[in-house]
């Protein structure tokens, strides 16, 4: 086993202790096909995060969790694998592929080091895994040398707006109308209480990092949940404030080269 960086051992203890709260919903979204995103689960028919079609894709999922979005990727022809950096995490994902008669191979690694070859996906996504809880200055390269020329990476994160307007302690409620912490540096954030520790970036930098990593990127679609959407992240923001602002946001990038790429 390769030994993990500290931030890497933190999350695994971390993810293995709160696994449990994932399950069910983890389970709700294995058991439907409808496609939907982040703690507003709002539909990707409304969004368009993923690629027309994913038939006949190599996936790689950074940070699968349940694996549940592998499971609708499957569901629709491609081919996913799913790693993550958490043994309860991985437990949870197996019993759903049995318990809904899907399978596909699931790796116990951190997403920041992938023990698999350099060219072998067409698309990598991560909703709040990889993207969240891993070093991006470590996992986008990754991600970019683990993609096919003219392949395509989605993530989906917390909102700059949000990461900027949420007091230190979750007991202070969801995201205010005001700044709590400086925009400048943004890069890991550990908070009094919690024992995870995060990673959230800043538009200028996530755009310098993928560009310096050979994508360009399509899109940065900053999600608004329909008006009356509820969420159970409570702790994170109310639907007044996600209507006015971003509370979310998603990156669409493409790996320059190859037939779809932008120089051939
Ligand atoms: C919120 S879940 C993401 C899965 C799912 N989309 C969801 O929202 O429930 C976060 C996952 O990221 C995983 N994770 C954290 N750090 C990781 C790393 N360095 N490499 C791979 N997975 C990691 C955790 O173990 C956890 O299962």
């Amino acid at each position: 086993m390769q030994e993990l960086p500290e931030h890497a051992r933190r999350n695994r203890e971390y993810w293995d202790t709160i696994a449990e709260r994932y399950a069910e919903p983890g389970r709700r979204n294995w058991s439907t096909n409808e496609v939907s995103w982040g703690i507003w689960g709002i539909s990707e028919n409304d969004v368009g995060l993923l690629p027309d079609d994913v038939n006949g894709l190599d996936v790689i999922e950074l940070g699968c969790g349940t694996a549940y979005v592998s499971a609708w990727l499957a569901r629709r022809g491609a081919r996913p694998v799913g790693i993550d950096n958490s043994p309860r995490q991985l437990e949870a994902a197996r019993a759903y592929q049995q318990e809904f008669g899907l399978d596909f191979p699931l790796i116990l690694g951190n997403a920041e080091k992938v023990p698999l070859p350099d060219a072998s996906f067409d698309y990598a996504i991560s909703e709040y895994g990889a993207a969240l809880w891993a070093d991006p200055y470590l996992w986008i390269p990754e991600a970019a040398r683990l993609l096919r020329p003219g392949g395509r990476l989605m993530f989906l994160v917390n909102s700059v707006q949000l990461m900027l307007c949420i007091p230190d302690l979750e007991a202070d409620g969801p995201a205010a109308e005001r700044l709590f912490r400086p925009q400048f540096g943004m890069h890991r954030f550990e908070w009094p209480d919690s024992d995870g520790v995060e990673f959230h970036l800043a538009h200028g930098d996530w755009v310098r990092l993928l560009r310096a990593n050979g994508f360009e990127i399509e899109d940065l679609v900053e999600l608004q949940p329909p008006e009356g959407a509820t969420t159970t992240y409570n702790e994170l923001a109310t639907i007044e404030w996600a209507r006015k602002w971003p509370s979310e946001e998603a990156w669409k990038a493409r790996k320059v080269g190859g037939r779809n790429g932008a120089d051939g």
